[in-house]
């Protein structure tokens, strides 16, 4: 469908594949040589269709695909991709843009703390899902299957779409978002947008003459803006400047940072990497994998009043393909952990409002469910309430910190739990010393 829009010059192929090389190195399921070459080939070809436009656009215009912007230092497209992100008029309410949900100013997530935004022609329709940030999103592969038969990489939170341009379609059309009645819908709101004639610089003068090509368009102009606005990958945090030895941590980071790495204590580096790569590249703070934490049900969420309403994440319901692999139902992406400590809401249904009640969750989960599950009057507890009894045994249940059972004592004391939230705060952008 939108492939053909992906033709690319080989110099920005092999920079995006080297790229890829960077994270595949860091991923802590890539272990095995083999893996390393067959990843690599499946990277190739995603880049094929998808990373490669990262270089630009194979538009009419000569100066789609080169970094034109005196100012910004984006291409053409990237600079109407930046027009498209903030125009609320490209919506069904008038009011809502990609940018009412991620927020520039807030690490590009919400700025509420809803569970799931509403949206739809009244703003009246709830959604599904807590809104990620869309930081650090440029390295993330196209969605595979590792030797080890796990999924891998892909955007949204159950990694169902391949690039950053076919995800962008969704929000445009959702019900619950931007509400658009179809692709032709969106097209005719662009062309009475004021930034019009840009997006005919940018893609050439003809470019509305086709339906579908003004759209998809419009979708790797969106996905440009990510790519190649700084704003979307600064790396200027305070562990990015004590990573480069320009800034010191507190002790209590310090600490931090020890429990966070410590396989017998937090253990969360074994998800949310944390070191720099071979070749020296910042961590991302994730390893691109898939994991089944037995998040609570989130009662906030409106769809949760129907008893067989479950979000199984790569099993379904909303993503189609998986449907049959029922070992995933339960599995989300791991998100990076930078910016965390400004999200409003966590994890992909939105069930905790602040960091501590994340980092108790992950260490307290099994030592004291009763503290994260409803209790029936006879007193059995009914741990992880958001999956069919049917897949509660795909929750990871093995790594440490959730290896444990009622009576043991939490993998951190309360004060540790205090030097992981007061570590992970030297991950927002930003930092000014
Ligand atoms: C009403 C709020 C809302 C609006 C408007 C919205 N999004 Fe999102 N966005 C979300 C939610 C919720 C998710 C998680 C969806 C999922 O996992 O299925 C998401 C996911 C994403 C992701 C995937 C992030 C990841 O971690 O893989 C990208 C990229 C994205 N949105 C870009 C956009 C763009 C571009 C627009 C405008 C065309 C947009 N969004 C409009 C709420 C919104
Ligand atoms: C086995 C892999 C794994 C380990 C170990 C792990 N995490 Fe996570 N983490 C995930 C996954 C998967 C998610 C997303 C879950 C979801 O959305 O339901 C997540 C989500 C989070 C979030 C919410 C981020 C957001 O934007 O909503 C925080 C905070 C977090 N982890 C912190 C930690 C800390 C602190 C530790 C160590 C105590 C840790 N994680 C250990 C896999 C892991």
């Amino acid at each position: 469908m939108v492939y053909f829009l992906y033709r690319q010059k080989t110099s920005c192929a092999f920079f995006k594949t080297m790229n890829l090389f960077r994270f595949a190195t860091a991923n802590r399921r890539v272990t095995h040589p083999q893996f390393h070459r067959q990843f690599l080939t499946r990277v190739a070809m995603a880049a094929g269709v998808s990373l490669l436009s990262a270089c630009g656009g194979s538009g009419a215009s000569s100066n789609a695909g080169s970094a034109t912007g005196v100012d910004t230092g984006m291409s053409a497209a990237a600079q109407v991709g930046q027009k498209i992100f903030a125009d609320v008029t490209l919506s069904a309410s008038g009011k809502m843009s990609c940018a009412t949900c991620h927020d520039p100013a807030n690490a590009h997530a919400q700025t509420n703390t809803l569970s799931v935004q509403l949206g739809g022609a009244n703003l009246d329709m709830p959604g599904f899902r807590a809104v990620p940030s869309l930081r650090y999103l440029d390295k993330t592969p196209a969605f595979a299957f590792g030797d080890d038969g796990k999924p891998l990489g892909g955007f949204t939170r159950d990694g169902k779409a391949p690039n950053l341009a076919v995800q962008a379609e969704t929000p445009f059309m959702a019900a619950h978002e931007m509400a658009n009645n179809g692709r032709a819908d969106v097209v005719a709101k662009l062309q009475r947008a004021s930034y019009v004639n840009e997006f005919k610089n940018a893609f050439g003068a003809t470019i509305f003459s086709n339906v579908d090509s003004a759209f998809e368009r419009a979708l790797f102009a969106l996905q440009q803006y990510q790519l190649e606005d700084s704003d979307f990958h600064p790396y200027d945090s305070k562990y990015d400047r004590f990573l480069a030895g320009k800034a010191t941590l507190s002790d209590s980071e310090l600490r931090g940072l020890a429990l966070f790495n410590n396989p017998t204590k937090g253990n969360c580096a074994a998800c949310h990497i944390s070191k720099k790569g071979a070749d020296g590249s910042a961590p991302l703070f994730t390893d691109f994998t898939f994991d089944n934490l037995g998040v609570p049900r989130n009662k906030l969420i409106p769809a949760t009043a129907a008893a067989d309403y479950f979000d199984m994440g790569v099993c379904g319901p909303d993503r189609t393909d998986l449907a049959k692999r029922t070992e995933f139902c339960g599995a989300f992406k791991v998100p990076t952990l930078r910016n965390v400590a400004t999200r409003k809401v966590f994890f992909h249904n939105g069930q905790f409002n602040n960091l501590r009640d994340v980092v108790n969750f992950y260490v307290r989960r099994d030592t004291n469910p009763e503290e994260w599950f409803p209790v029936g009057t006879d007193g059995t507890i009914h741990k992880f309430n958001d999956l069919p009894a049917a897949y509660a045994g795909n929750v990871n249940v093995k790594e440490v910190p959730y290896n444990r059972q009622p009576g043991m004592a939490p993998a951190l004391t309360p004060s540790e739990v205090e030097d992981v939230i007061t570590f992970l705060s030297t991950l927002n952008d930003g930092y000014k010393p």
